[in-house]
């Protein structure tokens, strides 16, 4: 990698600290202060990670002042039009798209990894019957490392990529069953004659006492979103996964704590607090006074699916899905549904509005993937779930990544310590 340096004044003692600056493919440049502390004494602040580069990585590049995102290169424009969810995934896994013998054989893999060891599903029984499927999400991903003993060596290359497949096709099935204990329903063995996407629908929607049929609106439909959905460079989930991984946790353990991150509605849990959001709202005549709140600096309540930390001009994600939010509820015949008019309405006033226009907040990607998942039939609880099915290709990618590195070290950021300053212990009868 290409390199310059920088150098930067103390003003307190004069003193000159040159530092090197990193050179990405794409980006901003990156000054390299791993060695500031050990040189200079100083540690720098970052509180939320604005300025600061956590990694090095090939995989997801995202420019967001010009709303680009490129997974290895390629642009997700290109992907969702002309891709398929599991090539992607292949792309992500090894980095070249994949000619037609890898793609069947990777697709192979996956879908016979897709049944769960029968211990395990007897798992969900043991969940209250109103659990949130993201709570169950947590439990049983966490638990594959109490399954799967010959795929948690994290040094051997190939435990690695059987644990990357394992999650990657066991998802659905678990996402699946979490659904169905919630609902009270059995659960439904994979159908391997079936795509990704229709598996999933087929594990969630089908009963054993009735024929089913996977419609192919909402297979296409859910494919695409899971495309949009792989990756993101460093978000809060992904950050979590690798900073658990750093540590030598097993590969199931470091993908329960990505799905934890993803749960906030800040993060993952944004789509289901959207329909949420639109539900509260209840009326297009509520508009103003919801907006009003979202202004209010006391007042906690926040526009969900509006804003993101990196998107400053607009969402390439929300742009492809929101045309596709158009063609679905086209294809279903429910473009009059009163809660796609009320969030397109909602969608136009905010756009016009001083507030949200100075501070650059767009609907981002979950504003619609709630509306289409709605259109489809997923209930509301299910939403963070199908975004947590498609990020784990991410998470594994990028676990993977970091786990291969050469001198790959433990994570442990420091702090600016602001508590008291040292004192001695009183005793209990002498304290006030
Ligand atoms: N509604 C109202 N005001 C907002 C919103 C919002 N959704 N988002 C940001 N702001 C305001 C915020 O109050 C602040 O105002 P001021 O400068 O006057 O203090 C300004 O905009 C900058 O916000 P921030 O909190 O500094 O921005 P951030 O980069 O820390 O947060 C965010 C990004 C996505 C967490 C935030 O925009 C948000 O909470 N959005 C709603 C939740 C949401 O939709 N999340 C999904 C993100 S996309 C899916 C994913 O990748 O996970």
């Amino acid at each position: 990698m290409k390199e310059h340096t920088v150098t930067v004044t103390d003003n307190r003692t004069g003193e000159q600290i040159e530092l090197p600056v990193k050179h990405p493919t794409h980006g901003p440049y990156a000054v390299d202060i791993g060695r500031l502390f050990r040189d200079a004494g100083y540690f720098t602040y970052d509180p939320g990670f604005l300025s600061t580069a956590s990694c090095q990585s090939t995989l997801t590049y995202l420019d967001g002042d010009n709303g680009e995102l490129l997974y290895r290169g390629y642009p997700i424009e290109q992907l969702a039009e002309k891709s398929s969810f599991t090539e992607v995934a292949y792309l992500m896994l090894y980095g070249e798209l994949p000619e037609k013998e890898p793609l069947k054989k990777f697709n192979d893999v996956i879908i016979k990894h897709s049944m769960l060891n029968e211990s395990l599903s007897s798992l969900f029984g043991g969940f209250y019957h109103d659990a949130h499927p993201m709570a169950i999400m947590v439990g049983v991903v966490g638990s594959l490392s109490a399954f799967y003993h010959d795929s948690t060596d994290i040094s051997n290359a190939s435990h690695r990529e059987i644990a990357a497949h394992r999650m990657i096709a066991k998802m659905p099935t678990i996402a699946a069953a979490s659904y169905k204990h919630s609902i009270g329903e059995p659960q439904v063995y994979p159908d391997n004659s079936l795509s990704y996407t229709g598996n999933l629908l087929r594990m969630m929607f089908s009963v054993p006492c009735e024929p089913y049929k996977v419609d192919p609106v909402a297979e296409k439909a859910l494919d695409l979103i899971f495309i949009l959905h792989i990756d993101h460079e460093q978000n809060a989930s992904t950050s979590t996964v690798r900073l658990a991984g750093s540590s030598g946790a097993n590969p199931f353990a470091c993908i329960a704590s990505g799905i934890a991150a993803l749960w906030g509605p800040a993060h993952g849990g944004a789509n289901e607090a959207v329909l949420s959001m639109l539900d509260e709202i209840g009326h297009v005549d509520n508009i103003p006074e919801f907006l009003a709140r979202a202004k209010d600096k006391n007042d906690p309540f926040r526009l969900m699916g509006f804003g993101h930390r990196v998107y400053k001009n607009y969402d390439p994600r929300a742009k492809i899905i929101r045309q596709m939010c158009y063609d679905v509820l086209e294809k279903l015949d429910d473009k009059d549904d009163p809660t796609f008019e009320l969030a397109l309405k909602l969608e136009e006033i905010a756009l016009n509005d001083e507030y949200f226009i100075q501070r650059n907040l767009y609907p981002n990607v979950d504003f619609y993937s709630g509306l289409i998942y709605k259109a489809l039939g997923i209930p509301t609880n299910m939403f963070t779930v199908m975004f947590a099915i498609a990020r784990t290709v991410g998470w594994v990618a990028q676990w993977t990544e970091m786990i291969a590195e050469e001198n790959q070290r433990i994570g442990r950021p420091r702090q600016i310590y602001v508590g008291p300053e040292k004192r001695d212990y009183v005793e209990i009868d002498k304290r006030q």
